[in-house]
């Protein structure tokens, strides 16, 4: 296991008010009782207060407000020691849809948080996805590694890219003292109605149908939000400067195994769904090969058993339903209006 380089006292989380972002949050506030976390979140529609409600108080701290808005991140980053990214619009169906904020929160965002940490002297954290790297043939033994060349596919991904490419530059023109993490496919508590798994648990709940887009082979590779935390805050303390870590757990399954899987433990037949239109330009199948993590860093996730996962992630969405019903309406209505 490799050694702390850094210990971080004070630290802005931004997009802790997210699914990831607030999973992280809870485990600073858990693990590391000396830490002060400022979360900093514009509360769109995929932000929930009530998702560090619980824990608000001298050690964390919420702030309102949006990444791209450099007054605030000059009023608010001085005296912190790191900032660890999260912040962004993150569903890709959504970019799709209408790309323009992707480019406003994604791009100019990040940029804005460089330039903060560039003046202020701050650590900086970027929290990026595997989707950079495009997609890999289905029948390809190969994995994505931190040396795989930049192909991205969707308006999200492009703008993830964009937005790993200026944390690049701004290292090794100003020296701003960053790290780069890409995760696969998360799942669990608190993830947002729109998304895959979240997405056919509550419709399944509300007596609708689940729904399949393409052909159901398209492959993800899963691992729980817990495991995704875990890989961040290793990354910050002990992660080489300018350097990028790949986070994965090994959790290769295609959609229509994970949906097979969600109906069975729900008690339904293996074929209720509906298929449904393909995304335009789907990508096929994500990998992840995280041995660079493992052993530089000496990390390794803990929630490797999935269907484990699945059926304690089923059981949150089965007794929450008041966290996320306010938001399953909208997001079904936009479904139906593409398609999907
Ligand atoms: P999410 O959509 O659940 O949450 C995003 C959060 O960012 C919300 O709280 C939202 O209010 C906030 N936000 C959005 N725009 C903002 C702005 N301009 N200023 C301040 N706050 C803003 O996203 P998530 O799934 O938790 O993803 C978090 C991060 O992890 C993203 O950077 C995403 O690219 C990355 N990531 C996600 C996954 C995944 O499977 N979901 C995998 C790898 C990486
Ligand atoms: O790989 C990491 C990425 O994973 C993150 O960077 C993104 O923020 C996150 O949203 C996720 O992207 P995906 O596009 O892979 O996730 P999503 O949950 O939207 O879809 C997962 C798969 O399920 C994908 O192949 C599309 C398919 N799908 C999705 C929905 C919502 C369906 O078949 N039916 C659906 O209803």
């Amino acid at each position: 296991m490799a050694e702390e380089l850094f210990t971080p006292h004070n630290i802005i989380v931004t997009g802790g008010c997210g699914f990831i972002g607030s999973n992280f949050v809870h485990y600073v506030y858990n693990n590391h009782p000396d830490v002060h976390v400022t979360v900093l979140d514009a509360l769109t529609y995929a932000g929930n207060l009530e998702n560090i409600r619980g824990i608000l108080g001298d050690r964390v701290e919420f702030v309102h407000g949006n990444i791209c808005d450099a007054e605030l991140l000059d009023k608010i980053v001085p005296g912190h020691d790191a900032i660890v990214h999260y912040a962004a619009e993150s569903h890709n169906d959504n970019s799709i849809a209408n790309p323009e904020p992707f480019l406003k929160t994604n791009v100019e965002g990040t940029f804005r948080l460089l330039e903060a940490a560039r003046k202020y002297d701050v650590r900086y954290h970027h929290v990026s996805t595997d989707e950079v790297y495009g997609d890999l043939a289905l029948d390809d033994p190969a994995k994505f590694t931190e040396r795989t060349p930049y192909h991205p596919s969707s308006p999200y991904s492009s703008t993830k890219a964009s937005s790993d490419l200026l944390v690049r530059a701004w290292h090794r023109t100003f020296g701003i003292r960053a790290t780069i993490s890409n995760c696969s496919n998360n799942y669990g508590p608190f993830q947002h109605v729109e998304k895959f798994i979240p997405r056919q648990i509550t419709n399944i709940l509300e007596g609708l149908r689940p729904k399949l887009y393409g052909n159901g082979e398209n492959v993800r590779d899963w691992i729980h939000t817990d495991d995704h935390s875990t890989g961040v805050w290793t990354i910050l303390t002990k992660g080489r400067l300018g350097e990028t870590y790949l986070i994965g757990a090994d959790g290769e399954r295609n959609n229509i195994t994970v949906l097979r899987d969600i109906l069975t433990v729900m008690g339904k037949s293996p074929d209720a769904f509906d298929w449904v239109k393909d995304r335009p330009g789907h990508d096929r199948r994500y990998a992840i090969d995280s041995t660079k993590l493992r052993t530089e860093l000496g990390w390794k996730p803990t929630h490797t058993d999935f269907q484990k996962g699945l059926e304690q992630t089923i059981k949150w969405y089965t007794d929450n339903r008041a966290w996320w019903e306010p938001a399953k309406a909208a997001t079904e209505a936009k479904y139906k209006q593409q398609g999907q």
